[in-house]
C-alpha cells in the first residue's frame, strides 16, 4: 500500500522512500519528510520550528511554529507571510495578491491521471497509487489541487498542480510552480547540467550557501544552457553512497529550479514554469494545469538515483511501439552530404550502409522545396524532385529495395522568410506588431499557439507521411524564442504565449503520434537544446548534441546519463577528423562512444575502405547482440568526468551479462589503466572476461571484479578505448 491517510497525516511510500505531509492546527498543509523509508513512523514533530515574535501569525490564531514564515509547507501562495519563494503568485479581480491556502480535502485516485494537453508519467497497469489534495483560499473560492503519484517499484514520486478559479471573476496567474520541497537541512550541494550548443549537460556542482541558487531557461525551450533536471545532495554524496534528491521537469519550455536557505537553516526547493513573462488569465470556472515534476530520492548515491530515473522513464514515460521495441540502427545523411541530397549519392551511401547492417536510412535537411541552404524554404514541406534528382517515393523505394526502412527530417516549428508558407501567412510568425522578428539561423519561429498554423503544418506533414513509406522522423528545432507575441491573442493575454507555444508543439506531436502509432520520432534542437522529459513522452530518443567528437561526447553523454536512459541518447559514428572539432580519433572509439546510445552512423560511407566497412559491420553485429543490455540494463558510471579516462558499464537485470567501456580522454603514459571497480554483479558468481574480443585467462568472481577491478595490461593513449564483456559462467 503506497498511500496512507491517517488522521491528519498523509504518507506516500515507495520501496525505499517515504514522503509525508500533515494538516497542522491552522489548516496549513505542512511538509514533514522526504527520504529513506520510514515504515510507519511519523515525522510530525519535526515540523514545529518556532522562531521569533516577528514572524507573521494568522489572524485566526496560531503559534509561531505554525507561521508560514518558518513552517515547512507543501505548497503556498504569495502575500501571506511565506517569504520564501512561494510557488503560487496571482492576483484576484479586486487587484489583491494576498492568498491564504488552507487544507480542504484529500482523496485517493484510482488510476494515475494524465494531464490535459501535457506530457506526464502514465501507468496503464495500475502499478502506482495517487492522492489528490485540495487547498482553498480562506476568502475566495480559489482551489489548488496537488496531485501526487507514488511509483512503488521505481522509487519515484510524481507531482503536479492544478489551479481552479471559482471566484466569480477573472484571476491572473503570475507564477504557478509545480513542486515545492521544504527540507529541514541545508548542508547540500546543488547540481545542475549546464552548457551551450555542442557542449550540453555538463555537470555543475555548487555548495548551497546563504544566497538562492537557481537554474533556469528563458529561451522558450528547455535549452542547451541549462537542463530541466537538477539534484540536491548531501556533501558526501558520490556515485555509490550518500543521499540525493532529483527533480526532472516534464516540460520543454522555460523553466526555473531554485534552492534557498532560510533564516532558520531549512531549505526550500521549487521547480516549475519560469515566471518571467508568464501571465495567465483564468476566467471564472477555468483551470490551469501546471506540468509534472518527477522526484526521486536515493540513499545509495547518484547511481541509485539514475537507476530510478532510467526505470521510470523507460516504463512510464516512453509510449507506443518504441517504448520497448529495439531501436533501429540508422544512417543519417547530414554529416555525409549536408544539403547536397542527390539521389544517386544517397543510394550509393545506402548500399554501403546495408553492408554494415544499418536498418533505417534517414534523409536529413535539404529535401524540400528549394532548400539549398539554411536561407530558405522552412514551412514548405513538399518534396523537391529537382533537388533530390527523382521523386521522393522513388528514392524511398530504392532504399526499401536494399532492405532498409526510410526516415525523414522535419523542422515543423520554423519558417523561412523565403517560403510559400510565409508569403501566404505572415501572421503565423511569432513577432510583435510593427517589428520584424529577430533571425536565428536565418529563420523565424511559427506561432504554435495558433491552431490554424498547427493544423496547416500537420496537414503538410500528413501529406508526406501518408504518401510515402516512412518509418522514422527527425523533429528538429533550430531556434530560441524571441519576439514572443501572438497576433491571435489580445494584449492582456500575451503573457500566455510562451506556455501556449509549448502546448501547441505538444498538440502537434500528439496528433502525429496518434495518426502514425508505428512511427519513431527522434527529437533534436540544434543537437541537445531540448533534451527533457516532456519531449521524451512523444519522442523516445533525442539527438544528444551536434558535437559528435567522441572525446567531447563522453562528457555530454556522462551528464545526460544522470537522468535520461541511455536508449534515449541519439548517438552516431561520424567522420575523422570530426567536422566540428577537427580532431582525429580511432574508428573503434567513435563506435564505442556511439554504443552508449541508440547507435548509428552519420558519415559518407563511400569514402571508407573495405577494411573499415568490415570493421563497422562487426561493430553493428556487436551492438545488435548487446542491444537489450544497453536498452534495458542498469547503467553505472565507473568514473567521474574529470579523470584521465572515463568508463561506464551496463549490467543485465539477471546480472549474468555486463559490458564496460573505457575511453582514455587524456594521456597518462607509463600507466596501464585498471578499470576499478565494476558494479552491480553477483558477488559469488564466476564470470569470464573478454577484453576487446580476446578472452582473458582465468575466472573472476563478482567480488573480485567489483572490489579489485581489471588491469587492462596495456597503455592506452589519448583517444583510444577498450571494451570489456563480462559473462557469467
Ligand atoms: C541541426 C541538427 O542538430 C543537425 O543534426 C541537422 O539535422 C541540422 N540541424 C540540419 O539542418
Amino acid at each position: 500500500m503506497s498511500v496512507s491517510i491517517k488522521e491528519n497525516i498523509i504518507t506516500l511510500d515507495t520501496k525505499n522512500t517515504t514522503y509525508q505531509m500533515a494538516v497542522n492546527a491552522n489548516g496549513y498543509l505542512a511538509h514533514l519528510y522526504y527520504g529513506s523509508r520510514l515504515d510507519g513512523s511519523s515525522a510530525a514533530d519535526c515540523s514545529m520550528l518556532g522562531y521569533h515574535s516577528l514572524v507573521p501569525l494568522a489572524y485566526d490564531g496560531c503559534s509561531s511554529e505554525l507561521s508560514p514564515d518558518v513552517c515547512p509547507l507543501e505548497y503556498s501562495a504569495y502575500g501571506n507571510g511565506d517569504f520564501r519563494t512561494a510557488p503560487l503568485m496571482l492576483s484576484f479581480s479586486d487587484g489583491s495578491s494576498v492568498c491564504d491556502l488552507r487544507f480542504e480535502d484529500v482523496k485517493r485516485i484510482e488510476k494515475k491521471p494524465l494531464l490535459k494537453g501535457l506530457p506526464a508519467l502514465h501507468d496503464e497497469a495500475g502499478k502506482s497509487e495517487s492522492v489528490e489534495i485540495c487547498l482553498k483560499d480562506k476568502i475566495y473560492d480559489l482551489r489548488v489541487y496537488l496531485l501526487y503519484t507514488a511509483f512503488e517499484e521505481c522509487d519515484v514520486l510524481a507531482r503536479s498542480v492544478r489551479v481552479e478559479n471559482r471566484t466569480g471573476g477573472d484571476i491572473v496567474l503570475n507564477r504557478v510552480l509545480s513542486t515545492c520541497l521544504d527540507n529541514y537541512e541545508c548542508d547540500y550541494d546543488f547540481i545542475s547540467f549546464s552548457g551551450k550548443p555542442n557542449y550540453e549537460r555538463s555537470l555543475n556542482r555548487i555548495p548551497l550557501r546563504e544566497l538562492k541558487l537557481s537554474c533556469e531557461s528563458r529561451r522558450g525551450t528547455s535549452s542547451h544552457q541549462n537542463n530541466p533536471f537538477v539534484i540536491f545532495c548531501s556533501k558526501d554524496c558520490s556515485e555509490k553512497s550518500g543521499e540525493c534528491c532529483g527533480a526532472a521537469f516534464v516540460y520543454s519550455g522555460n523553466f526555473t529550479a531554485s534552492m534557498e536557505k532560510t533564516q532558520i537553516g531549512t531549505t526550500r526547493f521549487v521547480m516549475g514554469i519560469n515566471p518571467e513573462n508568464f501571465r495567465f488569465v483564468l476566467k471564472d470556472g477555468e483551470s490551469f494545469q501546471a506540468p509534472e515534476v518527477i522526484h526521486t530520492f536515493s540513499n545509495s548515491g547518484f547511481s541509485g538515483l539514475t537507476h530510478n530515473y532510467h526505470n521510470v522513464i523507460r516504463k512510464h514515460l516512453f509510449r507506443g511501439k518504441y517504448a520497448d521495441a529495439p531501436r533501429p540502427i540508422m544512417l543519417n545523411s547530414w554529416e555525409a552530404t549536408y544539403f547536397d541530397v542527390n539521389c544517386e549519392k544517397l543510394l550509393a551511401i545506402a548500399k554501403q550502409a546495408k553492408k554494415i547492417g544499418v536498418d533505417t536510412f534517414v534523409l536529413d535537411d535539404g529535401w524540400f522545396l528549394g532548400r539549398q541552404s539554411d536561407n530558405s524554404s522552412l514551412g514548405d514541406w513538399f518534396a523537391d524532385e529537382e533537388r533530390i534528382g527523382c521523386p521522393l517515393s522513388r528514392l524511398i523505394s530504392g532504399i526499401n529495395e536494399l532492405g532498409m526502412k526510410f526516415g525523414l527530417w522535419f523542422e515543423p516549428e520554423c519558417i523561412s522568410e523565403n517560403s510559400i508558407l510565409y508569403r501566404n501567412h505572415p501572421e503565423w510568425v511569432l513577432q510583435a506588431p510593427d517589428r520584424k522578428g529577430m533571425l536565428g539561423r536565418k529563420q523565424w519561429v511559427i506561432d504554435m499557439s495558433n491552431d490554424d498554423a498547427v493544423n496547416a503544418i500537420f496537414d503538410m506533414m500528413c501529406d508526406i507521411l501518408d504518401n510515402n513509406n516512412i518509418d522514422y522522423i527527425k523533429w528538429d528545432f533550430n531556434r530560441y524564442l524571441t519576439d514572443v507575441y501572438s497576433c491571435r491573442l489580445p494584449a492582456e493575454r500575451q503573457g500566455e504565449v510562451l506556455h501556449r507555444y509549448v502546448l501547441g508543439v505538444y498538440s502537434l506531436l500528439e496528433k502525429i503520434n496518434a495518426r502514425y502509432p508505428d512511427l519513431l520520432i527522434e527529437s533534436c534542437a540544434s543537437g541537445g537544446g531540448r533534451y527533457d522529459c516532456g519531449m521524451l513522452y512523444y519522442a523516445p530518443q533525442i539527438w544528444a548534441s551536434d558535437n559528435t567528437d567522441p572525446l567531447d561526447r563522453v562528457n555530454i553523454q556522462y551528464g545526460t546519463s544522470f537522468c535520461y536512459p541511455i536508449i534515449s541518447v541519439g548517438s552516431h559514428v561520424t567522420a575523422s577528423p570530426n567536422h566540428t572539432t577537427r580532431r582525429n580519433t580511432p574508428l573503434l572509439t567513435r563506435s564505442n562512444v556511439a554504443m552508449a546510445g541508440t547507435y548509428g552512423f552519420e558519415l559518407d560511407l563511400t569514402t571508407l575502405s573495405d577494411g573499415e566497412i568490415e570493421i563497422l559491420k562487426k561493430e553493428t553485429e556487436f551492438y545488435k547482440a548487446h542491444a537489450s543490455l544497453i536498452k534495458d540494463g542498469d547503467y553505472y558510471r565507473l568514473t567521474s568526468n574529470n579523470e584521465r579516462y572515463i568508463a561506464w558499464q551496463f549490467v543485465s537485470e539477471d546480472k549474468k551479462h555486463a559490458l564496460a567501456v573505457l575511453v582514455q580522454t587524456r594521456n597518462n603514459i607509463n600507466y596501464k589503466p585498471i578499470i576499478r571497480r565494476l558494479e552491480g554483479l553477483n558477488a559469488n558468481t564466476k564470470y569470464r572476461v573478454i577484453i576487446d574480443g580476446a578472452e582473458r585467462e582465468g575466472e573472476y568472481t563478482g567480488t573480485a571484479l567489483m572490489q579489485i577491478g581489471i588491469n587492462l595490461r596495456t597503455i592506452k593513449y589519448e583517444g583510444e578505448s577498450t571494451r570489456i564483456e563480462i559473462e557469467a559462467i
